[in-house]
């Protein structure tokens, strides 16, 4: 009897667990669980030795297949979360000068090594629309990224938003007050805070997302119906999808979307620089999961886009002033292999009078491929060449490797022995000697920019390199950083950062693949938590010195970047490919960049790697006249490229599309000026001028230059028509200012391999100027205003313009800044805001209305009868020509027309 009713007891208290357990389980949808193995090769047994629920899928009744409607089944895990999983409950709470202070603890240890059972959670009410969150080991000081943001010490009152902290478990909810949209909400999931693994999950507000970069990808990410994984390790590879690529910006802007109510956008940064993996799933929500460093994240109220971008840029820095021929054409091949080729390029670039600016060249220039030399025998004459380039306004930019070779004879290479006197190179785990991996000169030793040594080392040898060869920019590739063998020479250890308990999903399975061993020693850390910043800081060591040899603004471009390098840098996007596929990409890519605040962008014209073909390279010269920034390059052996090497009439459209550029360069510049000073994009996606157009939110195949120009690319090969969506806006045609009938749909455009779409949005003043040979030599060309009326006959723009490339022009207020007003239909005011760089002539030539629908009848300049005007009744274009109005004669001139 005894026996029977221990049986039946033990029975019955297996069979409550069981039910217990089931209930704990119980998860009526996929989308709601939350990956519990996300590491490689689950099973039940390992799920279950987490104390994890492992059950297939659920099937829903309407559906036949789990994979076929809603989502791909793959990526429902099997294994997921308890509700009651341990996690972490509050034991105090109290307000502080900057929010809440907040105690967490956990009472057992959960699956990773190392779990760290008390924490502490800062709540920063930073500003009215900006939140951070702050979660780091309350007894042990941890890797905090060495990113300079502001520190906020008094709360901000009247916040956009508000936040509560549930007790047990603990979690986080943030609310947006005048909705009570949620902006953030941590209780989805538990969180995990081991010292090398670190997880938490977010409930998102719509499941339309933009950003979390570098990943080749359309720009909306959209998980309505798709579970994704997105993994952030700096690497040197060419952009595929589902690969982690050269840069790390673990930044996104998320849609709120209401109905009938505008459309609201909140942004999350997520402060944290080692190896990550964010998990996208439809709930909609989002999981990060990091190896390292604490938990510092910021959330954006906007409620614009474009105020999302400027409180996020607040926090990583705003973009640099590019210096005026930086804008220009730059051209490029890997593989000129002789100044006599190199000479030839230029030769027929000026023969067929193509403008251009920048002629750059790449390591087949080095001698023995060694940073800051030159071959003296097959590129003989160099400094002669690039001397008389810059006579004739053209600049010249080289490429620096990171990496310097380890292997010279003592005494005969002075960066290594510098450097190695200096003792600025990445040293070994536990060892002051250099680790030493491989790139183009053979094995190499890697220059650690953490280091404020490694600025001034670098410094000379820029310097030093400079005094033989007059370089104007510094082009900095392979700065992942790459590495062609695994980790080192030598290998690497054994010990837990070169072999974490979990590794984010990194493209060759292991962190060392192609680059240093994560234990590596740098300045301020470990490279394990460094690596991710790798670019982030040769590129800051390369705008200090190129300011300290040239004092004149720096041009730098990187290849590998980090929230924040646009301060330094501009970028481009890698080793694409010659395709149209390509083609297509580089206009996502480059609109993420903007947002990620690195607005001078720009993908390889006519493809990298693999021989272009003569259609798409026209069709790549058209769109990449509308990147930021433009430059033609090449991989060695693949067929030449330069517009000068191909037909007649493929070099016709190719000048037609760089004499647009040029012809827009003031408005180019202003445009950076914008960026740099009021933290707005530089070219952007639809959506953000149309936020309350759900047919937008996708469109990354057309996007907007500034507010006000619209191009719409073909990016289809053998095609003559684009099928582009044109806004309920007033559109003109640029440049014959013909007006569009029909807005506000997809429609049609006639493309053949002759034209670029390009609309100039109504309500808008371009300023625009004649084009020289290059942006130097045409800097004193009259300038053109094209003014674009809006519906009620109003318009208005800017300009600011220096001297293209001091260092303080900003500072000292020595520029020019004007301002451009069209009312009533009949006036444009110039005013001269600021009118203090008075080096270079500004006459305006000529001034261009479109959309003028009654018939002009006369035109005064400042109150003067003005005779040399057309009205084009059939398009509704006033042109006022031969101007040569000097724009710095007054601060406030007019020019008006009088109507029948
Ligand atoms: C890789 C870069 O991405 C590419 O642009 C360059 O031409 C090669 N390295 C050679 O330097």
């Amino acid at each position: 009897m005894a026996h029977l009713s221990i049986v039946t007891s033990i029975l019955l208290c297996c069979c409550v667990t069981y039910l217990y357990a089931q209930q704990q389980c119980e998860q009526s949808v996929n989308v709601a669980r939350f990956d519990c193995f996300s590491d490689d090769g689950p099973t039940q047994e390992r799920c279950e030795a987490r104390k994890c629920c492992w059950r297939p899928p659920v099937i829903s009744m309407n559906l036949t297949k789990i994979d076929s409607a809603d989502f791909r089944d793959i990526n429902v895990p099997y294994c997921y979360y308890p509700k009651d999983f341990p996690t972490y409950k509050v034991t105090s709470d109290e307000q502080t000068d900057f929010g809440q202070r907040v105690r967490i603890v956990k009472s057992q240890t959960t699956y990773m090594p190392h779990d760290i059972l008390d924490l502490t959670v800062d709540l920063i009410y930073e500003t009215q629309q900006r939140f951070r969150i702050r979660i780091y080991d309350s007894a042990y000081q941890r890797y905090m990224v060495p990113l300079k943001v502001p520190v906020v010490e008094k709360k901000a009152n009247m916040t956009d938003y508000a936040v509560t902290v549930q007790s047990n478990p603990f979690a986080i909810f943030v609310t947006r007050i005048s909705t009570g949209v949620i902006l953030f909400d941590s209780s989805v999931a538990p969180l995990i805070f081991a010292d090398q693994f670190i997880k938490f999950s977010t409930r998102l507000s719509s499941p339309l997302l933009y950003g979390l970069g570098e990943h080749k990808q359309a720009l909306l990410i959209n998980i309505t119906d798709e579970w994704k994984r997105l993994t952030f390790w700096t690497r040197d590879i060419g952009p595929q999808p589902n690969t982690n690529l050269y840069g790390s910006h673990p930044f996104h802007i998320n849609l709120e979307q209401i109905p009938n109510k505008e459309t609201n956008f909140h942004g999350q940064f997520f402060l944290n620089s080692n190896a990550m993996d964010v998990d996208l799933q439809p709930l909609p929500a989002l999981t990060y999961t990091t190896i390292g460093g604490i938990i510092d994240l910021y959330i954006f109220t906007g409620p614009t886009v474009q105020d999302v971008i400027e409180q996020y840029w607040d926090v990583i820095g705003k973009p640099t002033m590019p210096p005026f021929w930086s804008l220009g054409f730059h051209l490029c091949r890997w593989g000129y292999n002789t100044i006599e080729n190199l000479t030839a390029v230029i030769q027929r670039m000026h023969d067929a009078d193509f403008p251009y600016d920048v002629q750059w060249t790449d390591i087949d220039v080095m001698s023995n491929k060694l940073d800051f030399t030159y071959d003296t025998k097959n590129f003989h004459g160099l400094p002669e060449l690039v001397r008389t380039l810059q006579a004739n306004g053209k600049h010249y930019v080289n490429i620096i490797d990171p990496a310097i070779s380890s292997t010279q004879p003592a005494g005969t290479y002075p960066p290594y022995d510098d450097g190695l006197q200096q003792g600025v190179f990445i040293t070994k785990y536990n060892s002051t000697e250099p680790i030493i991996g491989e790139v183009w000169p053979g094995a190499t030793a890697f220059p650690d920019f953490t280091n404020p040594k490694g600025i001034d080392w670098w410094t000379r040898a820029v310097s030093a390199f400079h005094e033989i060869v007059p370089f104007d920019g510094m082009w900095i590739d392979m700065n992942e950083p790459s590495n062609f063998v695994d980790g080192s020479h030598d290998g690497c250890t054994m010990n837990s950062l070169d072999n974490p308990p979990f590794t984010p999903h990194v493209v060759g399975g292991n962190l060392t693949s192609k680059t240093l061993c994560p234990s590596a020693q740098q300045y301020l850390s470990q490279h394990y938590n460094l690596h991710n910043m790798y670019g982030y800081f040769e590129a800051q060591a390369s705008n200090i010195a190129l300011q300290r040899v040239r004092n004149k603004r720096p041009f730098v471009l990187t290849r590998s970047s980090f929230a924040g390098s646009g301060q330094f840098t501009a970028h481009w996007t890698g080793d694409n490919g010659a395709s149209f596929e390509d083609l297509y990409s580089s206009i996502p890519t480059i609109l993420s960049f903007n947002m990620f605040g690195i607005t001078h962008v720009g993908a390889d014209i006519c493809g990298f790697a693999g021989d272009t073909t003569e259609e798409l390279c026209t069709r790549w010269m058209q769109l990449g006249a509308f990147y930021p920034f433009m430059r033609n390059h090449n991989a060695i052996d693949d067929k030449a490229q330069d517009p000068a090497s191909f037909s007649w009439e493929a070099q016709q459209i190719m000048k037609q599309a760089l004499l647009m550029r040029y012809s827009l360069s003031p408005f180019w510049y202003t445009l950076h000026h914008k960026a740099a000073m009021r933290s707005q994009t530089v070219v952007q996606p639809l959506f953000f001028e149309y936020p309350n157009d759900a047919n937008t939110y996708n469109i990354d195949q057309q996007f907007l230059i500034g507010t006000a120009l619209l191009i719409s690319p073909n990016l289809v090969s053998g095609s003559n028509t684009v099928h582009a969506y044109i806004p309920q806006d007033v559109w003109y045609e640029f440049p014959s200012g013909v007006q569009l009938k029909t807005v506000g749909q997809y429609i049609d455009l006639d493309t053949p391999i002759q034209k670029i779409n390009v609309h100039v949005r109504g309500g808008f003043v371009i300023p625009m100027q004649i084009p020289g040979d290059n942006l130097v030599l045409g800097r004193g060309n009259p300038f053109i205003l094209l003014v674009a009326l809006s519906q009620g006959g109003n318009a208005t723009g800017s300009l600011f313009w220096d001297d293209g490339d001091s260092l303080d022009s900003i500072e000292t207020k020595t520029y020019n800044y004007f301002e451009f007003t069209v009312t009533g239909s009949n006036t444009l005011t110039i005013n001269g805001v600021v009118m203090n760089y008075k080096d270079s002539a500004m006459a305006l030539g000529m001034v261009k209305v479109l959309g003028l629908n009654k018939t002009v009848i006369g035109v005064n300049v400042n109150g003067k009868a003005y005779s040399n005007f057309l009205y084009n009744s059939l398009d509704d274009v006033l042109l006022v020509y031969g101007l040569d109005l000097n724009m710095l004669a007054q601060a406030s001139q007019t020019i008006a027309w009088t109507t029948s």
